[in-house]
């Protein structure tokens, strides 16, 4: 197949993007697709090569680094997000692998845009991607549908100070259309609290206030309809922030994880109806958490989960025997459906 793997963009998760991105697009390569990464932001200087023997992954991902550098200031003047030969490139795709994250790409206002102009694409449509963002929508949902949840309120930056959280310490305060932990904080007292929503707000225009859960964390993957095995995430210190996203070492992960079966099916079973609820009928990651008492409470689904080798949906299909670059396959195979 021709293949954009399409990463970059100007979020707060643009670098993410493209580790996911090289990984993805050196995997379908090495199962015979013509795959080319772009960066959504920038395009590149070399629409010509795409899908052609003069293709170097190499010399695209160096182009990428090298407009990484450019972002500020291009955003200071740039009105359109798609990159010069963007569109018409991934038109001629006959799928675009979207390795996008958080903002732009990943809450659905570029998957409406390719429904437009014809364009094919992995994950969900830009419907259940708008809802899966927002964290304070998808806590309405979930509340709506019986989809246990952290008590919380949504909080609008001109409601502050007027609104009361009633929330009690410890609570959690985060961005509501954040992602990869970042604007995310722990907070016990009230000064923690104005510090947290002073940090959040200079992110968004919208944060979520909820109560903190002591306990355990996991994330189950739903493709198709079907989840997949749950990962359990244990931080070495500290709570499963960037840092312990990202850094090597820093976080140990077990799959399947160390539960119940009973709290396995359970779990599974919530991540299937998110799924459903939330529109995300392609794939998605939902994550957990679970208190002493074992109930579990959904945090958040994620419509386009990190895709490394070592990222967690990698490493639950593993358990199912499935090796990256058939993961890879399988997530443009059920898009395509
Ligand atoms: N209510 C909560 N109680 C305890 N920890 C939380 C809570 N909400 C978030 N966290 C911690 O913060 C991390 C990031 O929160 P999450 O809602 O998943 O947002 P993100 O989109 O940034 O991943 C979680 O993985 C978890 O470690
Ligand atoms: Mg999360």
């Amino acid at each position: 197949m021709n293949i954009i793997v399409l990463a970059g963009g100007i979020s707060t998760e643009r670098e993410v993007s493209i580790v996911t991105g090289k990984n993805v697009c050196r995997a379908l390569r090495q199962k015979g697709h013509d795959a080319a990464i772009l960066d959504v932001y920038f395009g590149t200087a070399c629409p010509e090569n795409i899908f052609t023997e003069n293709y170097s992954l190499e010399e695209a991902l160096k182009e990428i680094e090298k407009n990484s550098q450019k972002v500020e200031e291009e955003k200071k003047t740039r009105k359109v997000f798609f990159g010069e030969h963007v569109i018409a490139l991934c038109q001629k795709a006959d799928i675009v692998f979207m390795a996008l994250h958080g903002e732009n790409g990943e809450n659905g206002k570029v998957q409406a845009a390719f429904d437009l102009f014809g364009i094919s694409y992995t994950g969900t449509g830009y419907l259940g991607s708008a809802l899966a963002m927002d964290k304070g929508l998808s806590k309405h949902l979930f509340e709506a549908n019986g989809i246990p949840t952290p008590k919380g309120i949504t909080l609008k930056a001109h409601e502050r100070g007027e609104k009361s959280t009633g929330i009690t310490f410890p609570c959690v305060v985060k961005p509501s259309c954040g992602g990869s932990s970042i604007g995310v904080s722990i907070v016990e007292n009230p000064g923690e609290l104005e510090r947290a929503l002073e940090e959040s707000f200079a992110l968004e225009d919208e944060v979520v206030v909820e109560q903190y859960i002591r306990g355990r964390e996991f994330s189950v993957a739903v493709v198709q309809g079907e989840a997949y095995p749950v990962i359990e995430i244990v931080p070495k210190a500290g709570f499963y922030d960037y840092k312990n996203k990202y850094q090597a070492g820093a976080t140990d992960e077990y799959c399947p994880a160390d539960i119940p079966d009973e709290a396995t099916k359970r779990m599974q079973a919530c991540a299937v109806k998110v799924s459903e609820v939330l529109l995300l009928d392609k794939y998605s990651r939902m994550d957990f958490l679970m208190d002493e008492n074992e109930n579990i409470y959904c945090l958040e689904a994620n419509t386009l989960p990190g895709m490394t080798p070592t990222s967690l949906i990698p490493q639950e299909a593993a358990v199912l025997g499935m090796d990256y670059g058939t993961l890879c396959e399988k997530l443009i195979e059920v898009s395509n459906e």
